[in-house]
């Protein structure tokens, strides 16, 4: 009997492939890196080749490692990273270029002439999104204009666009015999191309990116029983539905069981994101807050979200340890920081990809301010740790005024929320108690709950609440003076940023 749902996770750094039972509970895990690939300042780059090798890697390997067979699962899910583009051949299978990272800073001159251009506030307007180099269009554009023969074939129909979730079902469903060429509202809704109202593409959007419609894959709702198409490879799963993709963004919202108007998540993994439910409701942000499609589930209409998205938290402390070296791994980070009692008056603004939510400057480069020979590498960590937190307090900020809710508890997810010290200055700078569940994996349970909801595996959203525990609390500790200065302190550092390069 199928007894387990399936999840691929294809995130920024890795790719992983899960199993869930109906309890939620984690029944089998494996997960493989990817290959950065930075060619210059400013540019981030995936293979998409080596990507879809370690999905099927993980995916087997899972299967083939507990004994299973394609009966035992109901369903498959697939969340991702979004924005990151990926452009290939159908009739090949080949791309014509590397995945362009979400993180990646080349289009920041298109960015700007949108915004020169009087275009921005119809991209607010249509898209919920400002022209910003994070989202997909000006990366198709730029794969356009800039690898021979890739606009002629998107003219006639065979090079094609698709988020890796994209690039992974029509991998999956056949490929070049037949691969279904598809994604969800909710990736789609990070690419600057889709109206949110409509939930399609836009053809004035894909005019000021001069993007051919052919090129885009079809629209779908986020959980639904057959439309993904069923998987030919790898040939262990044959025949299993695919029945569900998320954002990955989005898919924590649904793992953390965010179902309500007015319930909000904080994930922390290579960047921070915060999102709010805002319920049917579509909230335009007047405070630098993105609006996105949260879910939608088949033939219901859409829930949206309000989001903070923050490019560089986790990443930071990865810099730490891969680009400065003070530090031999990530969980190190915590010893460190621990071994000072403050920041010795030491702001880290990780700006490495600009400055996102709420500031969207794409002008911002990182810096180290407050420094004076008293400060040691522990400072740094310490700075480092609490920059993820005071970027967390932008954010939410932005988001109690855009939506006035005030966030009780803050739900927190991700590989960073393993660092007690960072929860513990999380809760400290916010002010507001700090909640991790069990599952901390909740962007792939997300994936799974979508898939398991369309083919019945689950029968509806509340028996998915049931499935939510809370395995550790934090509790602010900080006097009222105490934040307040360090918040004003980090407010400087963030003005210092600013302006730093020409764009
Ligand atoms: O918008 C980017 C986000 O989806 C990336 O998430 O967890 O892969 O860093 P993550």
């Amino acid at each position: 009997m199928a007894d387990l749902v399936g999840a691929i996770d294809q995130g920024t750094t890795s790719t992983r492939f899960m199993l869930f039972d109906h309890e939620g509970n984690e029944r089998g895990k494996h997960q493989l890196e990817h290959e950065q690939i930075m060619p210059h300042a400013g540019w981030v780059e995936h293979s998409p080749v080596e990507i879809w090798e370690r999905t099927r890697s993980v995916m087997t390997n899972t299967l083939n490692g507990l004994g299973l067979q394609a009966s035992d699962l109901a369903a498959l899910g697939i969340t991702n990273q979004r924005e990151t583009t990926v452009v290939w051949n159908k009739k090949t299978g080949r791309p014509y270029y590397n995945a362009i990272v979400w993180q990646d800073t080349r289009t920041d001159r298109i960015a700007s002439a949108l915004e020169r251009e009087g275009k921005g506030d119809v991209i607010r307007q249509k898209a919920g999104i400002p022209p910003a180099t994070y989202f997909s269009a000006g990366k198709i554009q730029w794969i356009l204009e800039n690898v021979p023969g890739a606009r002629e074939d998107a003219e006639k129909g065979d090079a094609i666009f698709g988020n890796t979730d994209s690039w992974l079902v029509w991998n999956m469903t056949g490929g070049v015999n037949g691969g279904k060429h598809v994604t969800d509202v909710t990736n789609a809704s990070r690419t600057m191309l889709m109206n949110l109202e409509t939930l399609d593409w836009d053809d004035e959007l894909l005019g000021f990116f001069n993007i051919p419609r052919q090129m885009l894959p079809q629209i779908r709702p986020s959980s639904e029983p057959s439309w993904y198409g069923e998987v030919v490879s790898p040939g262990g799963f044959n025949g299993v539905p695919i029945a569900g993709i998320l954002g990955d963004q989005q898919a924590a919202m649904v793992g953390q069981v965010c179902f309500a108007a007015g319930e909000a998540k904080n994930t922390y993994g290579t960047g921070n994101f915060l999102l709010l439910n805002t319920g049917n409701e579509l909230v335009r942000s007047k405070n630098g807050l993105l609006s996105t499609v949260c879910y939608q589930f088949g033939d219901n209409a859409p829930v949206y979200a309000l989001e903070g998205s923050i490019a560089v938290t986790g990443s930071a402390v990865q810099w730490l340890r891969d680009q400065l070296g003070i530090i031999s791994g990530a969980s190190e980070v915590e010893s460190l920081a621990r071994s000072v009692k403050d920041t010795g008056g030491m702001y880290f603004v990780p700006a490495f990809s600009g400055l996102f939510a709420p500031y969207w400057r794409s002008d911002a480069r990182g810096a180290i301010v407050g420094m004076s020979r008293y400060n040691t590498n522990a400072h740094l960590a310490r700075a480092t740790l609490e920059s993820i937190c005071y970027q967390s307090r932008d954010v939410s900020e932005a988001m109690e005024a855009d939506s006035g809710v005030h966030v009780e508890v803050l739900k927190v997810d991700g590989g960073v929320t393993a660092n007690e010290l960072c929860m513990q200055l999380q809760a400290d700078i916010l002010n507001v108690p700090v909640s991790r569940p069990v599952v901390a994996e909740t962007t792939a349970l997300g994936a799974a709950y979508a898939a398991g909801l369309a083919v019945g595996f689950w029968q509806n959203t509340d028996e998915l609440r049931q499935n939510w525990n809370e395995s550790k609390r934090w509790t602010p500790e900080w006097s009222d003076e105490q934040r307040a200065n360090g918040y004003a302190g980090w407010k400087k550092a963030v003005d210092r940023t600013m302006g730093w390069v020409d764009v």
